[in-house]
């Protein structure tokens, strides 16, 4: 059988998110076909940094050594997001916190976080979904990371994960962006923080698409966008789901149409990575196999979803055979 990051070695690493409980009870699977990891969760602000003079690094060195044990490289995830964040990052007491303030905290979150991954974590998501998903708003979403910090508060994040590790490769990561506003709004923000000299070293296309779109050319001029940057792209945590975001359909067993829609779009997917692959530095899904996607409770709780590759026991998908043959 074709192992995933095997078919893919002259193009591309091939990683997936992985939970603790998922290296411990699925290591086979993951040291099969992948070559990276993701940490889901566990190097999210609210578990790494509860309370502001509480760090908790258990379960991302974990993942951090299950990483450099089997020789697979690690994708930080992530220091600066709207979601997953404790408050205390943004109060003072009861009130709101200063912009000084809010900007410390995050910077002397970015460097013990990063610091302490330093070994482990070639690249690092720094800062994550900050463009408004509203066409016509501003550009960047409103948020305490904006209200309170100021726009300042990306490139001093990226600023400061740069000197805590000169060669880590900083990514700025968002989802919806292939849709063509956005898209113009992520590419404009990029090439601002560039042409200030702010250390962003990479792209990060989250790939949370469906078996309708976007489409293969929706996608390559995304990412014709993104690369005339002149930064290296990542796809960083791809899954594909059986449903419009919205609907909210469920069924005991995935319908055998919608999996080959499933299978064809992944085949085309991958072509398109392919093809640009001279851009493309990494590719991750979110997941390794359906028992294990956060799309089983996004958008609509406890509704299974099958966005990638295995099934749940484990067996290669159609999706898993049309994205690794082609020649
Ligand atoms: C998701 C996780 O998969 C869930 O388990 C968690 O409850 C919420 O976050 N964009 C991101 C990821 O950058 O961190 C999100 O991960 C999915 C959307």
């Amino acid at each position: 059988m074709y192992k995933l990051a095997n078919v893919y070695r002259e193009f591309f690493p091939v990683g997936t998110a992985v939970s603790n409980d998922y290296i411990s009870k699925n290591r086979l699977l993951l040291l099969r076909h992948f070559n990276s990891l993701t940490a889901e969760n566990c190097m999210k602000p609210v578990y790494v940094h509860p309370f502001e003079d509480k760090y908790d690094f258990g379960r991302g060195s974990q993942v951090a050594d299950f990483a450099i044990r089997n020789r697979m490289l690690l994708r930080g995830h992530c220091l600066v997001w709207h979601k997953q964040t404790p408050d205390w990052f943004f109060l003072d007491g009861d009130s709101p916190a200063g912009r000084n303030k809010v900007l410390s905290r995050m910077e002397s979150h970015i460097q013990t976080v990063v610091g302490c991954f330093r070994a482990a974590a070639y690249a690092w998501d720094v800062v994550n979904e900050a463009v408004s998903d509203v066409d016509g708003e501003a550009p960047l979403r409103a948020g305490k990371w904006l209200s309170l910090g100021g726009e300042d508060y990306i490139p001093r994040a990226f600023r400061a994960a740069k000197q805590v590790d000169p060669q880590c490769r900083l990514f700025y990561n968002d989802f919806n962006e292939t849709r063509p506003a956005k898209s113009r709004r992520i590419y404009d923000l990029v090439k601002g923080l560039l042409s200030d000299g702010v250390p962003v070293d990479g792209l990060g296309m989250q790939g949370h698409y469906n078996i309708y779109g976007p489409s293969a050319d929706e996608v390559s001029a995304a990412i014709e966008l993104y690369a005339s940057l002149g930064v290296e792209l990542q796809i960083t945590e791809l899954d594909v789901s059986l449903f419009r975001h919205g609907d909210q359909t469920s069924f005991d067993e995935p319908p055998a149409e919608l999996l080959e829609m499933q299978a064809e779009r992944y085949g085309e997917l991958f072509a398109v990575f392919r093809k640009y692959s001279k851009y493309i530095t990494g590719v991750t899904l979110w997941g390794a196999s359906d028992e294990m996607s956060w799309l089983n409770n996004f958008p609509v709780k406890n509704r299974q979803n099958w966005p990638l590759l295995f099934d749940c026991e484990h067996r290669p998908k159609a999706a898993f055979e049309r994205a690794v043959q082609w020649k």
